[in-house]
């Protein structure tokens, strides 16, 4: 499927489009603000994944659960959570999609040690946007978010958009044995040198999903998180016309996916609304099609109860979240930067200059493992950058950069009609995007790619900010 079709943009009338020029206001009295607290503790953990009758499979995860409890913060209101180690192996937290401090970002050797077994290690800070995020570990990533180690991270808005409920689906996949357990060896060079580890099995909050009841007249947000190693997927709500509200946790111009597919790549989050326009007693599949007709299977079913509308009609306009205070980029005058996409199985990079096996992918002239994190380049902090992702292999690539949402400028030439802020941007063969950001944030930040064995096998870099 093409991420770059036509979609439906939605005119917005009166009430609703002014609604969206209205800033966002910080709480005017930090005093009545208190701080949340959230710990948690990675731990090898028994986890009923595929339904209560069959073994519990042998997985690691945050506090007991598969996924990992649901962190809920408030914008602009102090966060700390002190996470121990209960795994045999360093582990960090990494809050993907906040922008925070560098030294709160979670990246082993770059922005802290890892967390030893048995150890802890205090995250403090404030986040500034309120949407749709998530946390996971950056150490041993295959092998711990592989496991289960993910959990969906919200900030709610300080005055709750008028939705009558809320979903939260933290989708993940499985690749497992006949016994119920995982198939073992994460990160083996034939999963690494192709797509990653797609599994067979597809989980919404950690287990395989009965039917949602669903009322109909109702309007509903479904906050969606991909938190799969590899996987992309193109959601379809059969009998309902979907409308996305936000991206990576940014609220967007809303608009109705081309061709009803709601794409989602591994690490994106995309916040819906969907009006149970639905008739009462009726199911609606969710269908996942995005690896073809062959591979096409039912996410989940919606499924209506008998009961009468709650509304008669629901209005014609999409709720607009409240815009985030993302500093704007100024084109006028960028830093550029040209990265190239390079590696997998029908391109790998051959020997590095010393004769050794170079990493599967990379970007090129910037690969960086564990051993070696220098920065490929600088942004003068306050400057904003300019930075052209250009993919040269035959596979996709979620791309992401840490402590930033940057917006989306153009796709193979194309200008966005709308620019969106995104933390992670497809990148599908052949592809290239330009993205911009403001660069107020300063630090060594990570970019790489989403889908796990890629980023650990050489496509990752770091951006300094200074
Ligand atoms: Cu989800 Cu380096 O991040
Ligand atoms: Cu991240
Ligand atoms: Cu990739």
């Amino acid at each position: 499927p093409s991420v770059v079709r036509r979609r439906t943009l939605l005119k917005l009338g009166g009430a609703a489009a002014s609604a969206a020029v209205l800033p966002w206001a910080a709480p005017a009295d930090a005093a009545t603000s208190r701080a949340i607290t959230a710990d948690l503790r990675p731990a090898p953990a028994k986890a009923a994944i595929l339904g209560a009758n069959r073994p519990k499979t042998d997985v690691l995860a945050y506090n007991g659960t598969v996924s990992g409890p649901v962190v809920t913060m408030h914008q602009a209101v102090p966060f700390q959570s002190t996470v121990t180690n209960g795994l045999d192996q360093g582990t960090t937290v990494h809050w993907h999609g906040i922008r925070l401090p560098n030294d709160m970002d979670g990246v082993p050797f770059l922005t802290q040690k890892p967390i030893r077994p048995g150890a802890d290690f205090h995250y403090a800070f404030t986040p500034p946007d309120a949407g749709t995020f998530w946390y996971h570990p950056h150490e041993h990533t295959a092998h711990q978010m592989g496991r289960g180690m993910a959990g969906a991270l919200i900030v709610k808005e300080p005055e709750p958009p008028p939705f009558d409920r809320e979903l939260l689906w933290v989708l993940q996949d499985w690749a497992f044995e006949p016994n119920d357990q995982f198939v073992p060896g994460f990160d083996t060079p034939m999963e690494a040198a192709m797509s990653g580890r797609i599994g067979s099995v597809v989980t919404i909050n950690g287990v395989v999903p009965g039917p949602i009841k669903l009322r109909a007249g109702e309007r509903l947000r479904i906050r969606m998180v991909n938190a799969c190693l590899a996987r992309f997927m193109a959601l379809r709500f059969t009998g309902h016309r979907v409308t996305v509200i936000a991206l990576d946790g940014q609220p967007c111009h809303p608009f109705q996916p081309a061709n009803g597919q709601v794409i989602i790549a591994p690490a994106q989050r995309v916040d819906l609304q969907l009006d149970t326009t639905g008739q009462p007693g009726r199911d609606y599949p969710v269908i996942d099609d995005f690896y073809g007709r062959h591979a096409t299977y039912r996410l989940v079913t919606l499924a209506y109860t008998k009961q009468q509308p709650r509304r008669r009609s629901l209005p014609a306009q999409p709720i607009i979240l409240p815009p985030n205070p993302v500093p704007k980029p100024d084109l006028s005058n960028p830093i550029r930067h040209h990265l190239d996409i390079v590696g997998g199985m029908m391109g790998g990079m051959g020997m590095t200059a010393d004769g050794k096996p170079a990493p599967i992918w990379g970007i090129k002239d910037g690969s960086r493992t564990s051993d070696g994190m220098a920065p490929i380049f600088t942004i003068p902090l306050g400057r904003t950058a300019l930075l052209t992702l250009e993919n040269h292999t035959a596979f996709w690539h979620p791309m992401h950069l840490h402590g930033y949402s940057y917006t989306v400028l153009s796709r193979n030439g194309v200008k966005e009609p709308y620019p969106h802020l995104r933390d992670t941007v497809i990148l599908r063969p052949k592809d290239t995007v330009e993205i911009a950001f403001a660069a107020t944030n300063p630090g060594d930040w990570m970019f790489h790619c989403h889908v796990i064995e890629h980023q650990v096998n050489g496509l990752m870099t770091v951006i300094r900010v200074a």
